[in-house]
């Protein structure tokens, strides 16, 4: 069993390193998005979350992110990060 456990976490430490270097779609947004939202998790959480949100979804996903989670986010650059979201990852 500790064998099995020992050899499991030998193979997802790799991936969890590969997960950090999430690529994002281009577009105007993608560096602020991109520098305000990799601190605390991988930018995976956005592509994973993409069939689910609409622009009211990540309009909520964000201030939930500043609001609960205390993200430093720019009050100026909120429309921005949600304008993105919602054009490259709205549902
Ligand atoms: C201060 C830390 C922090 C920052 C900065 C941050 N998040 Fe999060 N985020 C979290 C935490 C904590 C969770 C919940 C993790 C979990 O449930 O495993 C989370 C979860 C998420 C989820 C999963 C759905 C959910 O609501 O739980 C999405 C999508 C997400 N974040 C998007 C973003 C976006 C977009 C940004 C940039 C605007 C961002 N995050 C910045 C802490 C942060």
């Amino acid at each position: 069993m500790r064998t099995l456990l020992a050899l499991s976490l030998l193979f997802t430490l790799p991936a969890m390193a590969a997960e950090a270097d999430v690529h994002l779609k281009e577009g105007s947004g993608k560096q602020l998005v991109e520098a305000n939202c990799s601190m605390c998790h991988s930018l995976d959480y956005i592509q994973m979350n993409s069939p689910f949100l609409d622009r009211k979804g990540w309009e909520a996903s964000v201030n939930k992110m500043i609001k609960v989670m205390g993200a430093p986010v720019a009050e100026g650059d909120v429309q921005n990060i949600v304008d993105y979201l919602a054009g490259q990852y709205g549902k």
